[in-house]
């Protein structure tokens, strides 16, 4: 063939990965223009398309508008950066009326007018068998503009609609596995719906970042074989406004929430019944003030159902802190004397019986810091408090109350068993070992050296320093001769 007497040929480079699109656009090309076009190779990839474009030099590129696997914004952009002259056409198969043509080429200064004329008549140019440069925003061009549009937006939608499926879902679970035991107090409620708020907000926050992770690691692994670079972002004011502004908003209506349902539980109502709580390591003592002057001392807190309670909470030596799942409210026991007394205000409303537990880590015996805490009728109340008020004239059964409210038997058993300190069972009168291998009775005197000043002759295998010294403040000289008699009947 006879080459030289022919124009040049328009260098022609195919972009598809589907080898059916090269083909049939050859002998499209073949068919149409014969002759006029060559095509000088296929690529199937972005990186391909940019060395072909260096090594080969092609006039024109057709792009498979509808091949999935290449990136059409990527292809533009490269191709608005480059100086040669050079055509790009995006060709839909499935829509062989339209195509979409991007121009790259160099005007002399004075061909700038004839471009500007062209420009504004495209029309005029329809019919033409050469498609010439037609940058106005065309139909194609706008529905490409809604395909991208809905390709970025894609990813947001069906993360937003899964961010609100499981934000549903934890919320659910949450509320269902109890994590809040039975209300029983009048102050349950305004705490209860406090959580309830922020359950919604923490499964909302927790579905948030779970769901863009997990979409993220799974819809943008990186695809087999692709070695290039991810794109380098950097900065979105926009964005960085709202994750500021949203969070502080959440947590200023949270603090409003908080603070008007702090008001709510710890409102003064009139009348209450008054409650000394006494906490030490490791057990409670509650104190119920009589009209006479005396004081009921227990180690349960029997509380009647509907009267509002006024706590009055201290400590004898570390921080404890009050705690009764059922009724919400918490609140820490202080030492340091009547200036440190705390008050907690509640009003059990359901019978039942339930477990005061210490709230706040305070030594070995912390777990063990419990105390049974029976709310009754007010007639099954007032039955207590009599019961209590004729206490038996028993020394022994005295002194196994003031034991177990004084904290005794934290450490102390009556059955035999070894605890922290040596057992009570059987003690009065037996010959113990001290730890410099003496020996000597544990008669009445003994016992009260050991309840008043616990350091002077400690029981050998026992650590000196355990026991607190302050028991000769505590508890009455008739509180230790109650013990001392309990004792000693535990032969
Ligand atoms: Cu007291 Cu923990």
């Amino acid at each position: 063939m006879d080459t030289s007497s022919q124009p040049k040929k328009r260098r022609v480079l195919i972009a598809s990965s589907h080898g059916l699109f090269a083909q049939g656009l050859r002998s499209l090309l073949r068919e149409r223009q014969p002759g006029d076009v060559e095509v000088i190779g296929v690529v199937s990839d972005i990186d391909e398309a940019m060395a072909a474009l260096d090594r080969l030099n092609p006039d024109l590129i057709i792009v498979d508008y509808d091949d999935e696997s290449l990136n059409r914004d990527e292809f533009l952009a490269r191709f608005v950066e480059g100086e040669k002259k050079l055509r790009v056409v995006l060709l839909s198969l499935q829509s062989d009326k339209e195509a979409i043509v991007y121009d790259r080429r160099m005007l002399a200064a004075a061909q700038i007018d004839d471009w500007l004329k062209e420009w504004n008549f495209p029309e005029e140019r329809n019919g033409s068998t050469r498609s010439e440069f037609v940058p106005r925003r065309s139909i194609p061009n706008r529905r490409m503009e809604m395909k991208n549009w809905w390709n970025r937006a894609k990813p947001l939608v069906i993360v937003s609609i899964l961010i609100v499926i499981t934000t549903v879902v934890v919320d659910y679970i949450l509320e269902h596995i109890r994590l809040l035991p039975t209300a029983a107090s009048a102050q349950a409620g305004s705490i209860d719906s406090l959580f309830r708020g922020e359950f919604l907000v923490i499964s909302f926050l927790f579905s948030l970042i779970v769901v863009f992770m997990v979409y993220s690691v799974i819809v943008f692994r990186r695809k087999k074989g692709d070695t290039t670079d991810a794109g380098h972002v950097t900065g979105n004011t926009k964005l960085e406004i709202t994750w500021t502004v949203l969070p502080l908003l959440t947590v200023l209506f949270f603090a409003i929430w908080g603070g008007e349902s702090l008001r709510d539980v710890t409102k003064p109502e009139p009348d209450p019944l008054s409650v000394n709580v006494i906490s030490q390591q490791w057990s409670w003592r509650f104190e119920y003030p009589q009209p006479d002057g005396s004081k009921i001392v227990s180690d349960q807190l029997y509380l009647p159902v509907n009267k509002p309670v006024l706590l009055m909470l201290s400590s004898l030596d570390v921080i404890h802190s009050f705690w009764v799942p059922e009724f919400r409210v918490k609140q820490d026991a202080l030492p340091g004397g009547p200036n440190f007394v705390r008050e907690l205000r509640l009003t059990p409303t359901k019978i039942g019986v339930y477990e005061l537990v210490c709230a706040e880590l305070c030594g070995q015996g912390h777990t063990q810091m419990v105390a049974k805490v029976p709310v009754v009728s007010q007639a099954d109340f007032d039955a207590w408090v009599l019961s209590q008020s004729s206490l038996a004239a028993n020394p022994v059964a005295r002194g196994e109350l003031a034991s177990k409210n004084f904290g005794c038997l934290a450490c102390h058993s009556v059955d035999g068993s070894k605890l922290i300190g040596p057992t009570w069972k059987g003690l009065f009168n037996s010959q113990v070992t001290l730890a410099d291998g003496s020996t000597m009775t544990a008669d009445e005197a003994y016992l009260r050296e050991s309840i008043v000043n616990p350091n002077a002759k400690v029981s050998g295998g026992f650590p000196a320093g355990v026991m607190p010294g302050n028991f000769g403040q505590q508890m009455t000289e008739q509180q230790i001769n109650d013990v001392i008699a309990y004792i000693e009947s535990l032969k």
